[in-house]
């Protein structure tokens, strides 16, 4: 009775710690900030535009930067030579249109620094611009219709990656993202595996090159996103994806204007390449608290029997 008392004490006390003292003493050291759940408030809805008008508005001005892989439109320039004229590689639209809030596209399409949240690394009279030009001398009707167009044309199931590459991908490598020793996410693309070491190199020498460029646009090289699931907690990814500014005040991280589901996608995404035996290890929990209960019965029974001779 006397190693149950004792036991019963132990389990009280690192059960406080585990759900009282170390989540209190989490929340002193981070500051809570409730998500608006991805509906960007301060941005109007958008009606519902005319697909036609908004396809030819968007052939008309968009495609000199943007690839539409869907609609075989090809990459005007490669991710490098992209990135020496923009800083960035924009990304491809295909599926802009289901991984964007609708009304964050129409405020992002109007005014990019403004909807993202950045105007303050491009302050007037300084010289610089965001790179994607303002569309705001464009009717509300003819950016809706872009949406609209833009909505019509995207899958609309995507797979954690897909939204991952379309959203952060030009911006933050991952390099746990592969499957075999050599493969990895880059800002560039996928690095598979090369057969000549040569060709290897090659492509890595591509991606020093888009990253300093993005160096320079950023004021810093995003970190690469592979463990940032194990540095951050949930609470802070989802209200800094939603708003960088509202977490790290001055950061040169955009917002990004997903749709909530896509953040999903994205935080799965993370989850697969951060802890990619996950799903195992999960499976493995149940067996092992099966194990333990055995263990402790045949622990009892053998105590039992011991103390029993010795009597
Ligand atoms: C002069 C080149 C240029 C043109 C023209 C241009 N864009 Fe962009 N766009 C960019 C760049 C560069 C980025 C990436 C900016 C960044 O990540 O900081 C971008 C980003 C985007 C994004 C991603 C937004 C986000 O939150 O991640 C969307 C969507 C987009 N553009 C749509 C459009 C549409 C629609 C048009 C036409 C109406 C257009 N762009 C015209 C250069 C351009
Ligand atoms: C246009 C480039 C760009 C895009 C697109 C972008 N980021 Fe970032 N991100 C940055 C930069 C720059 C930083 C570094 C910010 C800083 O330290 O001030 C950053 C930092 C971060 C951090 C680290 C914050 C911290 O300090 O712990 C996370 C997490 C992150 N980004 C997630 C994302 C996710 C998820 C996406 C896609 C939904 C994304 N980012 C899209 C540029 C980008």
């Amino acid at each position: 009775m006397r190693e149950l008392k004792i036991l019963v004490v132990v389990v009280f006390f690192s059960l406080i710690t585990y759900w009282g003292v170390e989540p209190f003493a989490h929340s002193q050291m981070h500051k809570h900030i409730e998500s608006e759940g991805f509906t960007y408030k301060n941005m109007p809805a958008v009606a519902e535009g005319d697909v036609t008008k908004g396809k030819e508005l968007v052939m008309a001005n968009c495609v000199a930067c943007h690839s539409i892989n869907s609609q075989n439109v090809p990459t005007p320039m490669d991710a490098v030579t992209a990135s020496a004229s923009y800083g960035v590689n924009p990304p491809d639209l295909s599926n802009s249109g289901t991984i964007f809030a609708s009304n964050y596209l129409a405020a992002f399409i109007a005014d990019p620094a403004k909807a993202s949240n950045v105007s303050h690394k491009f302050p007037e009279g300084s010289g610089k611009a965001h790179p994607m030009p303002a569309y705001n001398w464009m009717s509300p009707e003819e950016i809706a219709s872009i949406v609209s167009y833009l909505k019509s044309i995207a899958k609309k199931e995507l797979t954690p990656k897909e939204v991952y590459v379309d959203a952060c991908g030009r911006c933050h490598a991952a390099r746990y993202d592969g499957k075999a020793l050599g493969e990895k996410w880059t800002q560039i693309g996928q690095k598979e595996r090369f057969k000549y070491e040569k060709d290897s190199l090659a492509f890595d020498i591509k991606v020093l090159d888009y990253q300093a460029n993005l160096t320079k646009y950023m004021g810093k090289l995003p970190p690469d996103l592979s463990m940032i699931l194990r540095a951050r907690s949930e609470n802070f990814l989802e209200t800094f994806i939603e708003n960088p500014q509202i977490q790290l005040e001055g950061t040169a991280m955009p917002a990004v204007g997903l749709s909530k589901e896509s953040y999903e996608k994205v935080m799965k995404h993370l989850e697969n390449i951060g802890d990619p035996s996950k799903p195992e290890r999960d499976a493995l929990g149940i067996w092992f608290v099966l194990y333990a209960a055995i263990f402790t019965v045949f622990a009892i029974l053998w105590k039992k029997s011991v103390w029993k001779k010795l009597h």
